[in-house]
């Protein structure tokens, strides 16, 4: 039986030198990483209570979404900057291989809900660190995150440090 590592693809120095690209292409591309990752990932979230999955372009989307669809809650999109055509919140932010804006609709959240943030992975954290500033902006309370794939070597889990984060597997 295949393990969700099985799935996943490393490719050396993409997209820059000294970078180990964790490449989700090859999970999802197989009917059996697929159902894994999604599987995997919402079970680990099973006695979490919480309103709305908030996930961010562009792989956030793709673990999100079918997680909000099978527990039948909303799905907010935090998307890059200049793609949402009604009023936002914005939030300048750093990841491992640059810099980047993410904004969030200001009516997507609405106060005291709680949030179920999703990411294919964390690496330095500053991505996730980002969706939770603007959660929270909204008054939304984040009640937990939920990866993939943890890049433990790069801190991550320090950053957002005071929020559960649950991560299906774990790279040095
Ligand atoms: C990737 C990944 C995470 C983030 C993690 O997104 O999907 O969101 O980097 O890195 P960090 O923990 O160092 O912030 P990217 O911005 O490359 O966008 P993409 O999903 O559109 O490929
Ligand atoms: N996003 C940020 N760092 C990454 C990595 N090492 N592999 C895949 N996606 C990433």
């Amino acid at each position: 039986m295949k393990e969700l590592k099985d799935y996943v693809r490393t490719i050396p120095n993409f997209p820059e030198e000294g970078i180990m690209f964790r490449d989700i292409t090859t999970v999802m591309q197989d009917p059996d990483g697929l159902k894994l990752a999604i599987d995997t990932m919402q079970d680990l979230v099973k006695d979490l209570d919480f309103d709305v999955v908030v996930g961010a372009e562009s792989r956030g989307f793709i673990f999100g979404t079918p997680i909000a669809y099978n527990l039948h809650k909303p799905f907010v999109l935090i998307r890059k900057k200049g793609k949402l055509p009604a009023e936002t919140v914005s939030i300048d932010y750093d990841l491992e291989y640059g810099k980047a804006t993410l904004e969030m609709h200001k009516d997507s959240i609405k106060p005291g809900q709680k949030v179920l943030i999703v990411d294919d992975l964390i690496a330095t954290g500053g991505t996730t660190e980002a969706m939770i500033k603007l959660v929270e902006s909204l008054g939304g309370e984040v009640a937990g995150v939920l990866v993939m794939m943890e890049l433990a070597g790069l801190n991550g889990r320090a950053k957002i440090a005071g929020y559960r984060l649950d991560s299906a597997v774990t790279y040095e």
